[in-house]
């Protein structure tokens, strides 16, 4: 193990950079506009806010603590602080929930790159919403394209990782995120300045308080914990090379923010030019590649924006897949002694065959279900309805139950030289709203709550 001399991000803005890198992804350009448009636009933003910043923020400190105080990957991390239990599982499901993610992450990510080609070679040019409709379910559902560039962005997380922390991932990203920054104000100053725009902006922010009921709240929940990757150890293993001068609540709220801050943006890109272009915001996941597409078509230079649109989500997604797979990566690299480009090339092997199974299943493997869903659907719902929130709330159990409040404090305030004004508010929140507020989610989402309402009414 590299544990006494172990490699650490090399700047400050390295570790931020990194970090929002890790959280801001798919989640936050994918997801999140398609969640509010189907969870009544401005309410659902309020509730998510409110969810990040009681909820999110304390577990993500929680993850920082575990990581930089033990240095270690995920599951090793548990294994030092509570040596000779089983807490060390909480890391096991960290690490598999990794593997899971990129499984039908990186297929999404993958398809991002079609698009780019697409929009390049003008092959978007001149269609019609149908015809976007039509391409995109062609395209998913065939057998060798999609697998091809699944592969590719597979290919690309991997030399990125096996460059290692300082030369592939800080510098990555350092060059990435600024990158997403500009690209997604260019599409914002665009989509504000659309005839019509008003109305979107309008559906993001005024609140419609007759809109929040509790799938609502929920929904809400499940997206802040996914957008900031908490519940999986990734925290945990970035943290792990962060610097002992880091400060980690500052890192913390400043993750926290921008992650938000991006999923706004995002908001602002997508909801005026859907409705300048009447299209119904409730579209589904669909929302990004057929949708989008077809609004940016529409404008001159639609190639362009098309293009720079794709590459946005393609940066996105790869600071993410990047750190999703060093997770497992660090684990294999630290807990079986194997160097670490031989771990990476199993994880992406691993992570390669899962993914093919899950592009396949939008087509040729469709019969092939779990629980009536296929493959791609399954990891998804496995992950985030699932593993994430338990692992979440495990954190937050472990960290209450095993770490000493002195130990805890000296941590996130690095040795008592920076002050931690909100400490016991911070602890309260980590031992018993979170841990419940997790625990309400995960049994909601698999309709344990549901049965038990029915059960007394
Ligand atoms: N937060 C990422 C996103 O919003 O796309 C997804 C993600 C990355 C989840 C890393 C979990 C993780 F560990």
């Amino acid at each position: 193990m590299e544990q006494n001399n172990r490699v650490t991000f090399g700047s400050k803005l390295g570790v931020i950079l990194a970090t929002v890198g890790c959280a801001v992804g798919l989640g936050n350009i994918w997801r999140f506009p398609y969640m509010v448009g189907s969870n009544g636009g401005a309410a659902f933003l309020l509730i998510y806010f409110l969810c990040i910043l009681l909820l999110g923020l304390p577990v993500m400190l929680t993850e920082f603590y575990i990581g930089r105080h033990t240095q270690c990957n995920t599951a090793g991390a548990f294994k030092q602080i509570a040596p000779g239990t089983r807490w060390h599982l909480i890391g096991y499901n960290g690490v598999l929930a990794s593997l899971f993610i990129l499984g039908f992450y990186s297929v999404v990510a993958g398809w991002t790159l079609q698009y780019i080609f697409e929009a390049i070679g003008g092959g978007l040019d001149g269609k019609t919403a149908e015809d976007f409709k039509l391409g995109f379910e062609a395209f998913s559902t065939e057998i060798w394209l999609p697998i091809f560039w699944t592969l590719i962005f597979i290919a690309l997380t991997h030399i990125v990782i096996i460059s290692g922390v300082k030369g592939g991932i800080e510098r990555t990203s350092k060059f990435m995120m600024p990158l997403l920054f500009v690209i997604l104000i260019a599409l914002c100053i665009r989509s504000v300045t659309l005839p019509g725009a008003m109305e979107g902006l309008i559906f993001l922010f005024k609140p419609d308080f007759s809109r929040i009921d509790s799938s609502v709240v929920l929904s809400a929940m499940g997206q802040a914990f996914f957008s900031l990757s908490i519940g999986m150890g990734c925290l945990i293993t970035y943290a792990s090379y962060f610097q002992k001068d880091t400060k980690l609540q500052r890192t913390a709220l400043e993750v926290t923010l921008l992650d938000a801050l991006v999923a706004i943006l995002a908001g602002i890109m997508i909801f005026p030019a859907v409705f300048s272009f009447n299209i119904a915001p409730t579209a589904g996941p669909e929302l990004v590649f057929i949708t989008l597409p077809n609004v940016f078509q529409q404008l001159p230079w639609g190639n362009v924006w098309s293009a720079v649109f794709f590459i946005l989500l393609a940066v996105a997604a790869l600071t993410s897949t990047i750190s999703l797979h060093e997770v497992p990566t660090a684990y294999v690299h630290e807990e079986y002694n194997i160097p670490r480009w031989k771990a990476a090339l199993i994880v992406s092997f691993g992570v390669a065959v899962l993914a093919i199974i899950s592009s396949l299943s939008f087509g040729v493997l469709k019969n092939m279900t779990i629980g009536g869903l296929i493959f791609f659907d399954f990891l998804d719902y496995l992950t985030a309805k699932i593993m994430l929130p338990l692992g979440g709330m495990l954190i937050c159990i472990f960290v209450a139950r095993r770490v000493d409040r002195k130990v805890l404090k000296a941590e996130l305030t690095n040795q008592g030289t920076i002050p931690f004004h909100f400490f016991n508010t911070y602890v309260f929140f980590m031992r018993f709203v979170a841990p419940i507020a997790i625990g309400i989610i995960f049994l909601n989402e698999l309709g344990v709550l549901q049965w038990i309402v029915r059960l007394f009414s």
